[in-house]
């Protein structure tokens, strides 16, 4: 099949940006984004590429190429599907808060009612994409929902194609994957399905980089990858915390593991903890299906990877308060950084606003610069939580659009994002206005140590030992 018509629905971090470079790649297809947020959808029209509701580097230079000539942003969701032949579903999944499963498995109900729309919709035959991470063997309820539901002599394909990019480097990840897995039926039709996902990636994408599977182990393999991402971030934290107690320097250990080709130097920097929307709720998913099959043995496996993540988290807040002499009550602590990672405005599930948590039930005063992050979004992060009253939040965080102004008079810095525009401030300027002894906690590695313990700071770097 000739694929010259593509549906994505869901226009978040991941339906964006990967729709808008197969518009770009492929300017023979008419690739129509359609979600139910009117505002997100206004955002991704609007003229002033800033506005866009995803940062990432270089995406408003792709979007402004394809935009209105072949990749369109749209909230008529039924037209949408009706005129494509494919159809993405890219909408959320997160963690269930209600219900069996409860804090655990993937809520599924914005993709089941994805599934009853298409079929209440089509009136020809489909292929329909799973590009939201998915709990293994969604792809059987979704065909079920379809075949039962539709209008009768439509056939639909179902095919998954788990997302692997990186929010912060995602343009580059879409452009230039490691690999595109693509996962079907293994009957006649199931493979024509496949053939054609293959071929819109193929005009970009190397051949051999297209990895073709049954479709349990595509969607398999998405968990799988962000836990195996995920575990090594654990892993190296847990070594940080003995460092700390050694006198071993998990840097320098990183370093001389990393270079074992065995090992590999990646995922080994030690930080205040992994963030982001699914590396969590990923492995949660991985659990509750474990769980689900009896095998308590795998669970408790996997699990201690997120039991490992939190403690870093608090690890991090509580070295604040017991360096601050036990207390941090009415002290100013600047955060630099809010974002989970650099180069995105997404703060899901980022360590800052676990910090941030913490040191304000010790009723400190937090004041927040991030370059990308805009206060709004701070605040409702923190009412998420529910632990105290919006209004105390307010009045415990401060939110700054210039970082000097948010450091001044603070008592300790804290660096929750690695953001590289951190390295490049006036760190004199920045000490002299700070109350003494002037404190920079260190939760990603970023500066530079002896520059900074020069100028006076007091500098505590994660898994470094005395
Ligand atoms: N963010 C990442 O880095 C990343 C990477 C790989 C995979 N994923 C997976 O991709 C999926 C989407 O993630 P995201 O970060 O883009 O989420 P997101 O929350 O940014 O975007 C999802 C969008 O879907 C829309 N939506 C929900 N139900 C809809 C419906 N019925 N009709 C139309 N629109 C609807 C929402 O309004 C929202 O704008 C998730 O399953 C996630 O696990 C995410």
């Amino acid at each position: 099949m000739n694929i010259n018509k593509i549906c994505c629905i869901g226009a978040g971090y991941v339906g964006g940006p990967t729709m808008a470079v197969i518009a770009q790649k492929c300017p023979h297809i008419k690739v129509t984004v359609v979600d139910v947020n009117q505002a997100r959808i206004a955002a991704w029209n609007d003229k002033d590429l800033t506005k866009l509701p995803v940062y990432e580097p270089g995406l408003d230079k792709i979007v402004s190429e394809a935009r209105n000539r072949n990749l369109f942003f749209s909230t008529e969701v039924e037209k949408a599907i009706d005129e494509a032949q494919m159809i993405f579903i890219s909408v959320n999944t997160p963690t269930k808060t209600y219900g069996k499963g409860k804090g655990m498995a993937a809520d599924l109900k914005y993709i089941e009612l994805c599934a009853r729309q298409i079929a209440n919709v089509a009136t020809s035959d489909k292929i329909v994409v799973e590009k939201s991470t998915l709990p293994v063997r969604t792809a059987s309820a979704i065909k079920d929902i379809l075949d039962n539901t539709g209008k009768g002599n439509i056939k639909f394909q179902i095919l998954s194609n788990p997302e692997f990019l990186a929010e912060g480097t995602a343009v580059s990840d879409l452009i230039n994957p490691d690999r595109v897995l693509i996962g079907g039926e293994t009957t006649p039709e199931g493979q024509q399905a496949i053939t054609a996902l293959s071929e819109v990636y193929a005009n970009w994408v190397p051949k051999e980089r297209i990895l073709t599977t049954n479709v349990w182990s595509s969607e398999l393999s998405k968990l799988t990858a962000n836990a195996f991402l995920a575990q090594r971030v654990s892993s190296i934290n847990a070594l940080s915390e003995l460092c700390e107690k050694t006198g071993a320097n998990v840097d320098e250990v990183a370093k001389a593991i990393g270079m074992d080709s065995r090992i590999g130097p990646k995922f080994l920097k030690s930080s205040v903890g992994f963030g982001g929307s699914c590396f969590q709720k990923d492995i949660l998913n991985l659990v509750y299906i474990a769980k689900t099959y009896g095998l308590n043995e795998v669970a408790n496996y996997w699990e201690q990877v997120i039991i490992m993540n939190d403690h870093q988290k608090r690890r991090f807040a509580h070295n604040i308060i017991k360096t601050l002499y036990n207390t941090v009550a009415d002290k100013k602590i600047a955060f630099l950084g809010w974002a989970f990672k650099k180069d995105t405005n997404d703060t899901r599930e980022s360590a800052a606003i676990y910090v941030a948590d913490e040191l304000l039930s010790e009723q400190s005063n937090i004041a927040v610069y991030d370059p990308k992050v805009v206060s709004q979004q701070m605040y409702s992060d923190l009412d998420y939580l529910n632990t105290r009253s919006s209004e105390d939040n307010r009045k415990g965080l401060t939110t700054y659009s210039n970082p000097y102004e948010a450091c001044k008079d603070a008592h300790a810095i804290a660096i929750l994002t690695e953001w590289d525009e951190f390295k490049t401030y006036d760190w004199q300027k920045i000490y002299d206005h700070m109350q003494k002894p002037a404190f920079v906690f260190d939760g990603r590695g970023l500066l530079d140590k002896n520059k900074l313990k020069e100028i006076g700071f007091v500098y505590y770097r994660i898994g470094e030992g005395e």
